[in-house]
C-alpha cells in the first residue's frame, strides 16, 4: 500500500516515516514550501536515506499569499482577538497540495505527525476528507500501537539511533515550532506553564522590541486596492508590488522593528486551553494599516456587519479547520464585496514594536467629508438637527431611567 506522508524533516516525522516502512508501506514523503526556513535539499536526502520511495516538494508560497494571507488581511482575521491565525492559514494550502500529490502518486493513504490533542489533526483530516472523500488517514500519534512503542522522547531517540536517522539538534528546543512565511508558533514544553516567560532567544522571526529593535524609526507607505496591499514603499526595502515580495518586505521591516509578537492562552477547537507564543511580523503591519484605511473608506453598517459575521465567522472557520466547507465559500464571496471601497494609502512609522499611523488618504472614496465633520463649519447639516436626533433617541432611555428610579435602583 502506498502512503503520502506530510514530512517536515524533523525528528517526529522521520520516525513516523521509518515506522511506516517497517509496517510495510511504500512511502511518498511530501513537503510543502509555504515559506518556512528549511533546507529542503537536506530534508529530501534525509527522507530518501530513511527509505521512502519518493520525495515531492511543492512550492506553494504564492498561492499561500494570494489565496489565504490576503483574504485574511482583507477581513482582519483574528482568533480570540490576538492570534492572526498564522498556522491555521497555511493548513488548507498544505492539505490541498498534499492531496494533489497523493492522487498523482496513487496513494490510498495519507499520514501526518499532528498530535491527538491539537487543532492540526482536525484541520488536516477535515481538509483531506473534503478534497478526497475516499482517502484513508494514518495518524500515528493516535495509534495505540505507535503510542505504546514511543512513550517519550528517549524512545524516539533510541529508534532514531536504531534506524540510522540523523538527529540534527542533539539538545532539542524545549518547545514545539511551526513556521511559514507569515508566522512562527511556539507551544508545549516549558511553555505549558502559562506563567513562564519565554526566553528571548526563543523568537526567530523578529528582533526584541526592547532589546534589539532598530533605534531609528522607519516610515512605510502601504497602498491598498480593494483591501489588498498592492504597493509597499520604505527607505530600506524600496518599492514592492509583487504579492509575495511585498509580503516579505513587510516581514523584513517588522523583524527589524520588533513588530508582531504575541503570547496568549487560547481555546483549541477540541476544547482544551493551550498557551501559544506567536510571531506574525509582516501580517501585523499589513492588518494594522488595512484596518486603519477601512476607517476612512468603509460604510459604517457594512463594517459592523462584516466585523460581526465575516471577520468572526471566517476566522473561526479557519481556526477550526473548515476551510473546505460550504460555510467558508458562503462567507468568502462577501469579502471582496466589503472591500470595494478600500482603496488608498496609509503612512505608518515603525518603531520598537509599534506601527504608528501617520496618516491615510484615498483618491476614490468620498465617504469622509472634512467639512461635514468639521467643528468650525456649518454645512448641510444643522446643529439643531442633532438636537432632534438626541431627543428621539432618548425617548426609550427616559422610560428606562424612570422605571429604575421608581424601583429605587441607581
Ligand atoms: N495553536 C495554534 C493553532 O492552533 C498554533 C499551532 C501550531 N502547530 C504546530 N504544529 N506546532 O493554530
Ligand atoms: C499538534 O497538536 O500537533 C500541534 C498543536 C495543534 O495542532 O494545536
Amino acid at each position: 500500500e502506498r502512503v503520502c506522508l506530510a514530512y517536515s524533516g524533523g525528528l517526529d516525522t522521520s520516525i513516523i516515516l521509518a515506522w511506516l516502512l517497517e509496517k510495510g508501506y511504500d512511502v511518498v514523503a511530501f513537503m510543502s514550501n509555504v515559506g518556512q526556513e528549511e533546507d529542503f535539499d537536506a530534508a529530501r536526502e534525509k527522507a530518501l536515506k530513511i527509505g521512502c520511495s519518493k520525495v515531492v516538494i511543492n512550492d506553494d508560497r504564492d498561492q499561500f499569499v494570494k489565496e489565504l494571507i490576503f483574504p485574511a488581511i482583507q477581513c482582519n482575521a483574528n482568533y480570540e482577538t490576538t492570534y492572526l491565525l498564522g498556522t491555521s492559514l497555511a493548513r488548507p494550502i498544505i492539505a490541498r497540495s498534499m492531496m494533489s500529490v497523493a492522487a498523482k502518486e496513487k496513494c490510498a493513504y495519507v499520514a501526518h505527525g499532528a498530535t491527538g490533542k491539537g487543532n492540526d489533526q482536525v484541520r488536516f483530516e477535515l481538509a483531506f476528507y473534503a478534497l478526497q472523500p475516499n482517502i484513508k488517514v494514518i495518524a500515528p500519534w493516535r495509534d495505540p500501537e505507535f503510542l505504546a512503542r514511543f512513550k517519550g522522547r528517549n524512545d524516539l531517540l533510541d529508534y532514531a539511533a536504531e534506524k540510522n536517522i540523523p538527529v540534527t539538534s542533539t539538545k532539542a528546543k524545549p518547545w514545539s515550532m511551526d513556521a511559514n512565511l507569515a508566522h512562527c508558533s511556539y507551544e508545549a514544553g516549558i511553555l505549558e506553564n502559562p506563567d513562564i516567560t519565554p526566553p528571548d532567544d526563543m523568537w526567530t522571526l523578529t528582533e526584541s522590541a526592547i532589546l534589539s529593535a532598530a533605534n531609528e524609526p522607519e516610515d512605510v507607505v502601504i497602498e491598498f486596492e480593494k483591501g489588498i496591499p498592492v504597493k509597499l514603499t520604505s527607505p530600506t526595502t524600496g518599492t514592492e508590488t509583487d504579492p509575495t515580495k511585498l509580503f516579505l518586505a513587510a516581514n523584513a521591516l517588522a523583524r527589524k522593528h520588533g513588530i508582531g509578537r504575541v503570547d496568549i492562552v487560547e481555546n483549541r477547537f477540541i476544547g482544551i486551553k493551550s498557551r501559544g507564543c506567536y510571531e506574525s511580523p509582516g501580517l501585523t503591519i499589513l492588518q494594522h494599516t488595512h484596518r486603519d484605511l477601512e476607517g476612512l473608506t468603509v460604510d459604517r453598517e457594512v463594517r459592523a456587519l462584516r466585523d460581526q459575521f465575516v471577520t468572526f465567522g471566517w476566522s473561526k472557520i479557519l481556526y477550526n479547520g473548515l476551510y473546505f466547507s460550504p460555510e467558508r465559500e458562503f462567507l468568502q464571496v462577501s469579502i471582496p464585496e466589503s472591500q470595494k471601497t478600500v482603496n488608498g494609502q496609509v503612512r505608518a512609522r515603525l518603531y520598537k514594536g509599534n506601527t504608528i499611523i501617520l496618516g491615510r488618504s484615498s483618491q476614490t472614496e468620498k465617504l469622509y467629508d472634512a467639512s461635514e465633520s468639521s467643528m468650525d463649519e456649518i454645512g448641510d447639516f444643522e446643529p439643531s438637527d442633532a438636537g432632534g436626533f438626541i431627543k428621539v433617541q432618548a425617548i426609550r432611555l427616559k422610560k428606562y431611567g424612570q422605571a429604575k428610579a421608581e424601583k429605587g435602583e441607581a
